[in-house]
């Protein structure tokens, strides 16, 4: 017995014949009992630089302000935590995430942002059954076909906020758009959804314009906008990227011709940066700088006094995964090792979030209102509710 659990992973998968055998093997070697009075290790593993360097620092920021209000433990026991800088990079991911899960040895991981990187990190926890909870990345496939019991998110799938904003263009009177992004996972699949939701509500996507991740040289794309003049444009940027793009945009006179719309990442988190640029631009997501509900109300009065700043939705999505987190641990009494009714207990969560109600979907991603807001003297302003309590489809998700 000894022997099994002094093996590290890669050893173990060499042992059990490959990585299909993986996931399954692995669950049958025993993990040993951790001392309840240890602290829990979470890990995190995020983007601390690079174009996604604020998203990764404020979901750590509410990370941490939630389990200092539960009085800094988890279940119990205090907690370590370990910090990853992914750099937003997949071919660094597979490395970076063995260096938690072998060498820290963390009990959960807490990441990522970037959905190429997401992807790396859900094959390692499939075939490790270590806990992961995703704060932001959208990567669907991560509720859906690989789905697993140890894989929760706290934060969208990538066709949550841009389904609805289909409806919501084509209601505005536009019958054509451009789609317009950074050419990865995340940005095909925001861009599918809008283009699902745009057409079944009558509209026509006339162009594609892909810019390569992370680059921010908008301008040829801008000028084949004003060539083409669709009656809108639906673009994801976000971070860094996104302050550049709608400033370019604004700067390329096109606001007024061809209006701008897309998912809440091109101006959350962003807004201070874009300044006028971004006055009057309306967006679809699960978060609103006004939502003005008691939750909403205490968490951002203790962000603004912990950390001196304007929270936004990536704030709310690490909040939320330490909720996740402390509902998990909670239940099961601190044994971070107890697994059923660890994740039964964040399967059935119910959390009364800043950006209203969430529950878990059947695939353990968050069922949730999507809000159509409006840039108006710097803030996201709640204008309705564009989808409410919406679940992502889940499709091909089956939980072992
Ligand atoms: C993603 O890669 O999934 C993503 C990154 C930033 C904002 C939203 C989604």
């Amino acid at each position: 017995m000894a022997k099994t659990t002094l093996l590290d992973r890669r050893t173990a998968l060499k042992v059990v014949g490959g990585a299909g055998a993986a996931g399954l093997a692995l669950r049958a070697f025993p993990t040993p009992a951790i001392a309840q009075g240890a602290p829990v290790k979470v890990g995190f593993m995020l983007p601390y630089t690079g174009t996604y360097a604020s998203l990764a620092k404020n979901i750590d920021n509410a990370f941490r302000q939630y389990v200092s209000e539960k009085g800094d433990k988890l279940g119990g026991r205090t907690v370590e935590y370990v910090t990853v800088d992914d750099q937003a990079d997949p071919s660094k991911a597979t490395d970076n995430m063995n260096k938690l899960v072998d060498r820290d040895k963390v009990d959960v991981v807490v990441g990522t942002v970037h959905s190429g990187v997401q992807m790396a990190m859900v094959k390692i926890a499939r075939e490790t059954g270590k806990l992961m909870i995703i704060p932001n990345a959208g990567a669907d496939a991560a509720t859906r076909a690989a789905c697993a019991p140890n894989i929760f998110r706290s934060s969208f799938s990538n066709w949550q906020p841009c389904f609805p904003m289909g409806k919501v263009m084509a209601e505005a009177g536009h019958k054509t758009a451009i789609t317009m992004t950074w050419k990865y996972g995340a940005g095909e699949e925001q861009m599918a959804a809008f283009k699902e939701g745009f057409t079944k509500a009558g509209g026509q996507i006339v162009g594609e314009l892909w810019v390569p991740f992370p680059e921010v040289e908008f301008q040829s794309f801008l000028t084949q906008i004003a060539e083409k003049k669709p009656d809108g444009v639906f673009a994801f940027f976000a971070g860094g990227g996104a302050v550049k793009f709608v400033k370019d945009y604004a700067a390329a006179g096109l606001r007024k011709s061809v209006p701008l719309y897309g998912p809440g990442f091109l101006t959350d988190g962003t807004l201070q940066a874009q300044g006028e640029a971004a006055d009057g631009l309306k967006t679809t997501l699960h978060y609103a700088d006004d939502l003005n509900n008691p939750a909403d109300k205490a968490f951002r009065a203790a962000y603004q006094k912990r950390y001196s700043a304007e929270p936004d939705v990536y704030a709310v999505q690490g909040y939320d995964a330490a909720a996740l987190l402390v509902i998990g641990m909670d239940a099961a009494k601190g044994d971070i090792t107890a697994k059923d009714p660890l994740y039964a207990a964040i399967h059935r969560a119910k959390i009364d979030s800043p950006r209203g109600p969430i529950t878990m979907s059947a695939a353990n991603n968050p069922i949730q209102n999507i809000y159509l807001r409006e840039v108006k003297n710097g803030k996201n302003v709640y204008v309705k509710v564009a989808a409410e309590a919406l679940a992502d489809p889940g499709t091909g998700c089956k939980m072992a």
